[in-house]
């Protein structure tokens, strides 16, 4: 059942109609004790504005590529999540991730690359961690500002060394059927999976994260280590990533799969593309209820990105 809240006052869900028709069987399932609550969520364990309670991360340097804009208090950021896996609802992660199985746990780099490995989240997190603060602007218009924990993309590529014919880099997420109940529905054809173009991924702005407030992350946010790439929609930050693959080709990312005329490959943030069923010209900056702030394009980031697009339509290459 599509519940209506208050703040909902725009068409914000990100699911198409058809799809979301569905979880009523998953909410079903929920209530007749199929999909059992953990108790009490990681968020509400030891939770303060600025921290969860969680393994704080060494060796974190602040980054010059950080907002200045006042963070999300670290309630916010973990009491309102899509992470279809686990659910619809944007409570749903909270209430039910802490089932997410993340030890041990490997990310596989593969494919147009010289040296293929797999690697542990404990070796990855080794690799140079910087403090970041982003915007994150989801394709449903609200808005964030959150202090994460990472490192560039980039700083992994060199360790494989991607060939001439790396184009593309798609992302695969987990899939745990036994920690997710959100799978076991056709919501989106699982596993999540994501893709950037090469220079896109390459760009120092875009990280993989595995941290937040200088903790290691909270499953309902993509623990251990999740994509962000602070100028396009949130949903192009895959979480809980095990598997990234460099090719040749444009990969077929799980939401243009489920509806290719709603979310594109590329999903840059602009005021001036509609989602076909509402504008995108406002955002709300949670935990505000009206939307009132002017969308930028590319979320901000232009100075630094616009140029990844030069000659390009926005509007077809949506
Ligand atoms: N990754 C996976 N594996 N599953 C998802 O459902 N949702 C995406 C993205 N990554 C999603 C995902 C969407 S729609 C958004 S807006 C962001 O995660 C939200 O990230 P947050 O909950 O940490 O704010």
């Amino acid at each position: 059942m599509l519940i209506k809240r208050p703040d909902d006052t725009c068409p914000s869900e990100i699911t198409p109609p058809e799809i979301y028709a569905r979880r009523r069987e998953l909410m079903k399932a929920a209530a007749a004790g199929s999909i059992v609550a953990a108790a009490g969520g990681l968020s509400s364990r030891g939770a303060s504005a600025q921290g969860g309670g969680l393994a704080k991360l060494d060796g974190v340097r602040k980054s010059a590529y950080s907002t200045v804009e006042q963070p999300n208090t670290y309630r916010q950021i973990t009491t309102y999540n899509n992470f279809y896996e686990f659910g619809t609802d944007k409570d749903d992660p909270a209430r039910y991730a802490d089932r997410l199985k993340v030890k041990p746990w490997t990310v596989v780099v593969e494919g147009e690359v010289r040296k293929p490995r797999t690697f542990g989240i404990e070796e990855l997190v080794k690799l140079p961690l910087e403090e970041r603060i982003y915007r994150l602007r989801c394709v449903e218009a609200w808005s964030m500002v959150i202090p994460w924990v990472g490192f560039e993309f980039r700083e992994l590529a060199k360790l494989v060394e991607p060939t001439g014919n790396a184009k593309f880099v798609e992302f695969v997420t987990a899939y745990q059927p036994e920690t997710m109940p959100g799978v076991r529905l056709p919501v989106l054809d699982w596993p999540y999976v994501e893709g950037l173009r090469i220079d896109e991924a390459m760009h120092p702005l875009t990280i993989l994260a595995v941290g937040l407030y200088g903790e290691v992350l909270p499953n309902q946010c993509g623990a251990p280590i999740r994509l962000v790439v602070p100028w396009k929609y949130g949903f192009k930050s895959g979480k809980s990533i095990v598997r990234i693959r460099f090719t040749d080709k444009q990969p077929k990312t799980a939401w243009e799969k489920a509806a290719p005329h709603e979310y594109g490959f590329y999903s840059n943030v602009n005021p001036d593309v509609a989602h076909p069923r509402w504008s995108q010209k406002k955002e709300k900056r949670l935990p505000s209820l009206f939307a009132t702030r002017d969308t930028v394009i590319f979320n901000g980031y232009g100075d630094q990105v616009a140029s990844l697009y030069a000659g390009m339509d926005l509007k077809k290459n949506f």
